[in-house]
């Protein structure tokens, strides 16, 4: 198969190319290093790039912006791509209030011109969207809660599995970072429900592995670990240190992929997180990387809670395990840190 990768160099982007290069299939990779530009030189990914380029001689990089809509039809044009996996993203709340055209312009103008590029060149084409949870806005703290030692927990029975797809999308604060990744989500269904296109969007949890470059801004359990390496100073912000997030690394997600390549449906929306079993408040994550580095956390607490930030967000995998039922998470969240924290002594980065 011919898979188009976009933001290939990224955390998703990169695992998925890796994945499916080694069962020799055909991977193209868009990338520009944007998120160098967004996070600064912690944000540098073209260590990845450069790792993908030696490692497999059947991928090929494109320094190809996404938001230049005549290079992205020329590029589908070209590779007539059997499957795009869509990847590249602003991907940061906080970041996008200071950028918004930016993160507009990169999130929902840039997943247009790729969807148009489909429906006008490949249409038979499987096209993938990595979407997040934040187009749920902050409607999941609505939810009523429990205040437990360590963690909030849902006080409803109805959420105890998590988050499920036909969750409001509506009337709640989002960050301008999960509006245009909603304005984005909307327009991969409607490129799957009214041009018949096999689209998908997964609303990620928290995405997370070895290879992610964590900066306080974007990927949590990356940067916390980092942070605990270093010894620098990490800020919780806010729900004190119990906010909950449901960790899947980036294998599981593309192994779910692999499963929605092979079986494709048309306009579908997953939520695709590590569930309750890989889930952990900040506190509990201290916990598990003490635990692993014997390092204490240097942190301190601010009360103000991010914009918009879930209290408590799990995914709930029904929908995805009914429609796919061979799927599950392979990496529980234990291997996740251990994972992470070798990935970071490797690239010896901050150790
Ligand atoms: N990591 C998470 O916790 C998480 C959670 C939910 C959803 N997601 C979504 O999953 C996707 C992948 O996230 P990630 O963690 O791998 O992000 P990442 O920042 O690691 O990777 C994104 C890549 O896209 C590239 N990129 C950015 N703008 C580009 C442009 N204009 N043209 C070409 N390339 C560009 C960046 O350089 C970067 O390498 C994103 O859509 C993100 O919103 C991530």
């Amino acid at each position: 198969m011919k898979i188009i990768v976009t933001g290939s160099s990224g955390l998703i982007g990169s695992e998925v190319v890796s994945y499916f290069a080694e069962k020799k299939h055909i991977l193209y990779g868009i990338d520009n290093n944007m998120r160098m530009d967004f996070f600064g030189a912690n944000g540098d990914t073209t260590w990845r790039q450069k790792e993908l380029l030696s490692k497999y001689p059947n991928f090929k990089h494109y320094n190809l912006d996404i938001r230049d809509r005549t290079a992205v039809l020329k590029c589908i044009a070209e590779i007539k791509p059997d499957v795009i996996i869509h990847a590249a993203a602003q991907p940061s709340h906080d970041l996008a209030a200071s950028r918004p055209f930016d993160d507009f312009d990169v999130n929902a103008v840039g997943t247009l011109n790729l969807l148009e590029a489909v429906r006008r060149v490949a249409r038979e084409s499987v096209f993938v969207y990595m979407s997040t949870n934040k187009v749920y806005g902050d409607a999941p703290n609505k939810i009523n809660l429990k205040e437990l030692e360590k963690r909030w927990d849902y006080d409803d029975d109805k959420f105890k599995n998590g988050i499920t797809e036909n969750f409001t999308i509506d009337q709640s604060k989002h960050s301008l970072f999960g509006a245009s990744k909603a304005a984005a989500d909307i327009l991969v269904q409607e490129y799957g429900r009214y041009f018949q296109i096999k689209t998908c969007c997964l609303r990620g949890g928290c995405l997370t592995g070895p290879n992610h470059c964590g900066v306080e801004l974007h990927g949590f359990l990356s940067y916390l670990v980092k942070t605990n390496l270093t010894g620098n100073l990490y800020t919780v912000y806010g729900y004190k240190g119990k906010q909950v997030r449901d960790n899947i690394h980036s294998l599981d997600v593309a192994k779910f992929i692999e499963c929605f390549i092979k079986n494709p449906r048309i306009g579908e929306v997953y939520n695709l997180g590590g569930g309750r079993n890989n889930s952990c408040s900040i506190l509990e994550a201290f916990e598990m990387v003490e635990q692993i580095t014997s390092k204490k956390m240097n942190y301190e607490y601010s009360d103000k809670n991010r914009e918009g930030d879930h209290i408590c967000y799990i995914s709930n995998l029904k929908k995805i395990k009914s429609h796919y039922p061979q799927w599950r998470i392979t990496v529980p969240l234990k291997e996740i840190f251990k994972q992470i924290v070798k990935g970071w002594q490797k690239r010896n980065t901050c150790v």
